[in-house]
């Protein structure tokens, strides 16, 4: 990067933030599914953030909301009532699920909260064990850590938080076998989204509810990257016809403000009590104001149909595209949750997709991950698939006869 603003920015980085990223462009605006970088130099971007900002940069609803309601009131602390919080819960139950919901600000710590309720409801009975996944992902912090299914995470940070064990995911007699008289809880990501985007089998889940409710286990869902629409159905659990007893979600909620959000099924709404958990930030007025129209954009522009109707034609188009190199092994995903799986380590052709100007993730150990925001145009996808199809073609060219 020669500007010079972008210079110094990369040098108060080096110098001032603590290296536990390391970025890979300099964006300074965005518009729906583009971006701009210091230079001016446009991007289209396929990855909303990682899943956050599904109606596109700066949608203009959630803009106008965030700047009326920061002039209104924008935090009181949650010692007091505040009016956008409860219509913002009211509007997410009535997407059809009976319950109630507790708001703090990020995926971990909405799962922090859904472990701590599971083992809330599991302390009468003496039952404090969560059966989770293999490749799963739940955060970065101590729970949420000794949750997630891939030890790389947990690597240096070691005692593992006690009551979490791991079993293959698809795999219903792996859980049976797991349960012990101490389990009070079956958690998992009905799409793993880091763990290489692999949705679970919606007979599993079926299984899985079955076997739950007849053993007085909770099923928690960690909706955190595939809920919010993004795999063309508002809680993702819809999309496979499997009620949780609890789910999480986090990212997308407020289109980029920090929000997270535990649903628990009403019959388990006493659980949690006053002073049994809280977070200062939760539900703030100002993040909830985003978050309601975000909730109204959704109806409005028929975001969900667009999902559903944009994913599967860039799926099929993918599979077109892909078709010819042995080097990928399968497209898969739902909605707009879209993986690439390849026979490799997937950073070199992500690398060589971003040199295009296309923004794109990766995920699990081979796969290049595609989370485009939920309202692209078919023109953004045909743009998007042509300069995967380049990619592919150069990528392809310089492994040789081999490929
Ligand atoms: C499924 C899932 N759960 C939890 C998290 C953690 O969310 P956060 O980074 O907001 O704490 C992530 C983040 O990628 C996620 O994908």
């Amino acid at each position: 990067m020669e500007n010079t603003i972008c210079q110094e920015t990369l040098n108060r980085f080096d110098r001032y933030v603590m290296h536990t990223y390391a970025p890979g462009a300099l964006f300074v605006r965005g518009e729906g599914a583009q971006l701009w970088d210091a230079d001016g130099v446009r991007y289209l971007d396929f990855a909303s953030g990682i899943s956050v900002c599904n109606l596109g940069h700066c949608h203009p609803a959630v803009t106008a909301a965030v700047c009326e309601q920061a002039g209104k009131l924008v935090h009181v602390s949650n010692l007091y009532y505040n009016e956008v919080a409860p219509k913002l819960a009211e509007k997410l139950i009535s997407r059809g699920f009976d319950g109630t919901v507790f708001f703090c600000n990020s995926g971990a710590e909405a799962n922090e909260g859904m472990i701590k309720l599971a083992r809330k409801y599991g302390s009468a009975t003496g039952r404090n064990e969560i059966i989770t996944m293999e490749d799963s992902f739940h955060g970065r912090t101590l729970a949420t850590l000794a949750a997630t299914g891939r030890a790389k995470y947990r690597k240096g940070f070691e005692p593992d938080m006690p009551g979490f064990v791991q079993v293959p995911f698809n795999d219903f007699e792996a859980v049976k076998a797991a349960v012990t008289e101490r389990t009070c809880a079956v958690m998992l990501e009905p799409v793993q989204g880091e763990g290489g985007i692999l949705p679970a089998d919606a007979a599993y889940l079926k299984q899985l509810r079955a076997f739950c409710d007849e053993h007085d286990i909770l099923l928690l869902f960690d909706e955190v990257q595939c809920g919010m629409g993004r795999i063309g159905t508002m809680f993702a659990w819809q999309s496979f016809g499997v009620e949780p007893d609890v789910f999480t979600m986090a990212k997308a909620i407020a289109n980029g403000l920090p929000m997270g959000a535990v649903v628990a099924s009403r019959r388990l709404s006493g659980v949690l009590t006053p002073g049994t958990h809280a977070s200062t930030f939760g539900g703030t007025p100002l993040v909830s104001a985003a978050a309601l129209a975000v909730q109204e954009t959704f109806d409005r522009e028929k975001v969900l149909e667009n999902c559903v109707c944009q994913g599967e034609y860039l799926m099929q188009r993918l599979r077109e595209i892909t078709a010819p190199y042995a080097f990928v092994r399968a497209v898969r995903g739902k909605g707009l949750m879209i993986g690439i799986v390849l026979d490799r380590a997937p950073q070199e052709l992500a690398g060589l997709i971003l040199k295009k100007k296309l923004v794109v993730l990766t995920a699990g150990e081979n796969v290049v991950r595609l989370l485009p925001p939920l309202v692209i145009t078919r023109a953004e996808a045909d743009e998007a698939l042509d300069t995967i199809a380049q990619a592919l073609a150069e990528y392809a060219a310089g492994l040789g006869p081999e490929k």
